[in-house]
């Protein structure tokens, strides 16, 4: 499957609260700020489809807003193991500014958050 970078944000002007949700490419894309530098994830839970950008980072950890499942942000594993991993997506930082690639097909219905 073939992916696209897409242009983000200038890392200036990354959130200070350490998280961005954005959609590029039809996909919704969390990304994460953490000490090993940018992660990307597709922004649903895997267990019952909630956005996860309104939920807390903590600890490199994303926590899910719903049930309170937790997620690696560099990996997208689930901690703990209950659920399917998120989904990652690559990060390129050039020339100060970040970019997330996504697949070139749009997400599915099973790909996307629900209030989406
Ligand atoms: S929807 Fe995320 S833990 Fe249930």
């Amino acid at each position: 499957m073939s992916e696209t970078y897409h242009d983000l944000v200038a890392e200036n002007d990354f959130p200070e609260d350490g998280k961005l949700a954005a959609v590029l490419g039809g996909w919704s894309v969390l990304v994460v700020k953490t000490d090993g530098g940018y992660n990307a994830v597709n922004d649903r839970c895997t267990h019952a489809a909630s956005p996860l950008s309104t939920g807390r980072i903590r600890r490199g950890a994303i926590m899910c807003p719903l049930h309170g499942a937790r997620f690696e942000a560099a990996t997208g594993h689930c901690i703990g193991g209950a659920y399917a991993n998120l989904r990652t997506f690559p990060v390129r930082v050039s020339e100060g500014r970040i970019a997330v690639a996504v697949p070139d097909e749009a997400p599915g219905p099973q790909e996307r958050p629900v209030s989406v």
